[in-house]
């Protein structure tokens, strides 16, 4: 068994996927929760018929309520510590799909404190232009601005204060050390920083009380402040916020999840053609020694990080991505022609993310902002009711 380590600050090793169900004390997603999403969807989303998005808590219960005609909102977010890539926008591209879905509200939390008081040795200067420059990343994706708020936290701590210190007086310190593994050398950001990424799980609530339940669509790791937001939320008057789980994008070197502080091992969404083009060449794929042997053993796409693209990404029908599956394993297919494709694939797409991104304007991004888009007297008037 390989060893490996998931936590939200940092991800090691192969991740044995099924055992972090066991680990985390979530549950796999199954016939009764795909049938609800069948239901709610008109069909099974992209990212769980690919096995990407495939655990959850309390999905069933959302998706059996919506039915019944209670909404519910959606959170997720982002942690601005460095340029965005690839795998960076798949839980947020599978949250708009959900919000267009089902016409709602989405809260997305971009931490510039969590990263600040995270990375010791970066500056305020540093966490601020990758807060915009990753803000202007998640919106040229193409959010509804009437319907997403856009919270950093930094910048709207007054509208979250009073939500998080009646978390925090409900979350304790040995919970949150033995949760996070924190020790001694911890600051003590970190320790309080828990009970900031809670509020937007409660702050749906007051922005419209229609809303049933908060749905958080986001990777796995994040997973243990939702446990602990589910612990204290029932204490606070509101319901349990549901999450759906994804897993990481793998990289483009044998093993582990894209990483940025390995710049070669992922796709930046700032990446140029060179750049794109000489990481996907270099790539780690299932492909035999020589293309004499690939031809008459077959490569392997289960472990092939281009193919792990296309899974994920880049190729949409289904039939076609296991066409392209059977031609690898029988040798019919190369991985010089696999990684061509895959090139100008990449290519179109990030040329065009790029456009979209170059295109938002400052009031653009402005008109997303929470506290251009909520009252705060109104806001801090109903927060009385906090216990
Ligand atoms: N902690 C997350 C990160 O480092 C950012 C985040 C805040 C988030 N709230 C979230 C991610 C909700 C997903 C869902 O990336």
């Amino acid at each position: 068994m390989t060893e490996f380590e998931v936590t939200p600050w940092e991800v090691k090793g192969e991740v044995d996927y099924n055992r972090l169900i066991s680990i985390f004390g979530v549950k796999k997603i199954d016939e009764k929760v795909l049938d609800l999403m069948r239901k709610v969807f008109g069909e099974i989303p992209f990212y769980v018929r690919r096995g990407i998005f495939y655990s959850h808590r309390d999905l069933d219960v959302v998706l059996q309520d919506y039915l019944n005609g209670l909404p519910f909102y959606l959170y997720t977010g982002r942690g601005p510590s460095g340029p965005m890539h690839l795998g960076h926008i798949i839980p947020i591209m599978f949250t708009k799909y959900i919000q267009e879905k089902v016409d709602t509200i989405l809260l997305l939390q971009v931490t510039s404190d969590e990263k600040y008081m995270y990375h010791e040795t970066m500056t305020k200067e540093q966490i601020k232009s990758y807060t915009i420059d990753n803000i202007r990343d998640i919106l040229a994706l193409g959010f509804d601005v009437e319907k997403t708020y856009v919270i950093d936290d930094i910048r709207h701590i007054n509208y979250l204060y009073q939500l998080a210190i009646s978390v925090a007086r409900r979350i304790t310190y040995s919970t949150v050390r033995a949760t996070f593994g924190f020790t001694g050398d911890t600051n003590i950001g970190m320790i309080f920083y828990m009970s900031i990424q809670a509020t937007p799980a409660f702050l749906g609530y007051f922005i419209d009380n229609k809303f049933k339940h908060c749905l958080i669509p986001a990777a796995i790791d994040q997973d243990p402040f939702w446990r602990l937001t589910r612990d204290i939320a029932n204490k606070l008057g509101f319901p349990k916020p549901s999450q759906i789980h994804g897993k990481f994008l793998p990289s483009l070197k044998a093993s582990g999840k894209m990483s940025t502080s390995q710049p070669e091992t992922a796709l930046y969404l700032s990446d140029d053609k060179k750049a794109v083009r000489r990481k996907i060449l270099d790539a780690f794929t299932g492909g035999q020694a020589t293309a004499k042997l690939q031809r008459e053993l077959g490569g392997n796409p289960d472990i092939c990080t281009v193919y792990a693209y296309y899974k994920y990404i880049f190729e949409e029908d289904d039939k076609k991505l296991m066409e392209r599956y059977e031609k690898c394993k029988s040798g019919t297919i190369l991985c010089g022609e696999c990684k061509q494709e895959l090139i100008s694939r990449v290519c179109a797409f990030l040329q065009k993310h790029q456009e979209n991104k170059e295109a938002i304007t400052e009031s653009d991004v402005e008109a997303y902002m929470l506290d251009n888009k909520l009252k705060f007297e109104e806001l801090i008037k109903a927060y009385e009711m906090l216990r």
